[in-house]
């Protein structure tokens, strides 16, 4: 039987992500530029992805080895076809005292209105949304496909409505694009459900052009909300969470912060990542990544494969965001990064 696996600096592997289609339909301008991600861009071929029994295999393993959180994510991972047959079948697993895993997926909402009670029925536990702001020109400028805000609000209200919830949206704060409206977003989501959560603009993948004037600080996006609708920290989910929880004083809810320029959490950092094809990445701005899929092809065991995973992690020793902080507060100079899309966020 495997056991809990610890990196270099101590920190198990607690989540594992999958990025099941490197599509989108939408453009955001920090993600999946137009100028890159154009007509002719060259995304994966189908047999290159990981097929579902793949994906699967992947995380039973994962599960032994103590993941406790699956995420699904992309590109837009409501654009793989047949999605809720995987989640029925992530659904399945069990840690190894026995417990169901954590099953989640972080999507831009397109689809949900749609999708969302298949979703639910095949066993997912909850969502997390993309949303940028309430006003539609900015929205439809950063998502940069004219899609409407009211489309995605109905597909929270759905979601909410057949329970897949906590749900959590997730707010990219782009200065000079959306800052402006960081405030207006709070009060929408106040005293409902939802968790809102800002995002620091980040230096992933080498297409989005990201400059570190362009990143609004956490500190800046709590003073500007505590101005208005008075705020106080509250203690963290779990150790390791992205983000750091304020509550409003009035009774009104929770919001978070993920501040992964201004105040860096590789220290607690326990996601592994696969990428739309199969390979092991464990972290978000890694140059390479492990190729799990050829072992599996190749006709591996899973022993073979359990181990495999074990020996990655324990050599791992990332922690980008940190030495980003400590150096140069610039992007990686020149090294290569894996864009977003293709490793899931
Ligand atoms: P919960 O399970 O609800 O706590 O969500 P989560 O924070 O694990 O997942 P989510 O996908 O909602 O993460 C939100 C965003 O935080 C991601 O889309 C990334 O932008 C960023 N993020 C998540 N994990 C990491 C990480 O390991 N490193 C960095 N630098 N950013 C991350
Ligand atoms: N910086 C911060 N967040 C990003 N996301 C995508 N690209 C970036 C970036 N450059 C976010 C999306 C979504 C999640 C998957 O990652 O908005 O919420
Ligand atoms: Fe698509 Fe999400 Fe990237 Fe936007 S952030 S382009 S919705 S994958
Ligand atoms: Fe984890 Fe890498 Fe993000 Fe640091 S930069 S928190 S190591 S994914």
């Amino acid at each position: 039987v495997a056991r809990p696996i610890v990196d270099t600096l101590g920190r198990p592997m607690h989540d594992i992500r999958f990025s099941v289609t490197d599509r989108c339909n939408f453009r955001c301008v920090y993600c999946m530029p137009k100028e890159i991600f154009g007509r002719d861009y060259a995304f994966m071929p189908r047999e290159e992805l990981l097929s579902f029994e793949e994906i699967t295999r992947l995380a039973r393993i994962a599960a032994a080895h103590g993941v406790e959180k699956i995420r699904l994510t992309g590109g837009e991972p409501l654009l793989r076809k047949g999605l809720p047959d995987l989640i029925a079948m992530l659904a399945k697993l069990k840690t190894p005292s026995g417990e169901a895993l954590d099953l989640a997926l972080t999507t831009n909402g397109s689809a949900l209105a749609h999708l969302a009670q298949d979703l639910k029925d095949a066993g997912l536990k909850r969502v997390t949304v993309s949303l940028d702001s309430l006003d539609d020109a900015t929205f439809q400028a950063m998502n940069d496909i004219k899609f409407p805000v009211q489309k995605i609000l109905h597909g929270l209200d759905v979601a909410h409505e057949v329970g897949l919830g906590p749900i959590k949206v997730n707010m990219v704060v782009k200065k000079g694009q959306n800052d402006q409206d960081i405030v207006s977003m709070a009060r929408h989501f106040k005293g409902t459900p939802i968790i809102l959560r800002f995002i620091e603009y980040m230096d992933v993948g080498t297409t989005n052009g990201w400059q570190l004037g362009e990143v609004v600080p956490s500190a800046d996006v709590i003073a500007r909300i505590n101005a208005e609708l008075p705020l106080e920290e509250i203690e963290p989910n779990y150790a390791g969470e992205t983000s750091k929880r304020w509550r409003y004083r009035d009774g009104g809810g929770e919001i978070g912060v993920i501040s992964s320029v201004t105040q860096s959490f590789c220290h607690s950092c326990s996601r592994a990542r696969i990428s739309v094809d199969g390979k092991l990445y464990t972290c978000l701005f890694a140059g390479t990544g492990h190729d799990l899929r050829a072992l599996m092809r190749e006709g591996c065991s899973d022993e073979e494969l359990s181990f495999a995973m074990a020996q990655i992690w324990r050599e791992r020793t990332d922690r980008y965001s940190e030495l980003r902080s400590l150096h140069t507060k610039r992007s990686t100079d020149g090294a290569k990064k894996i864009e977003m899309s293709y490793i899931g966020g």
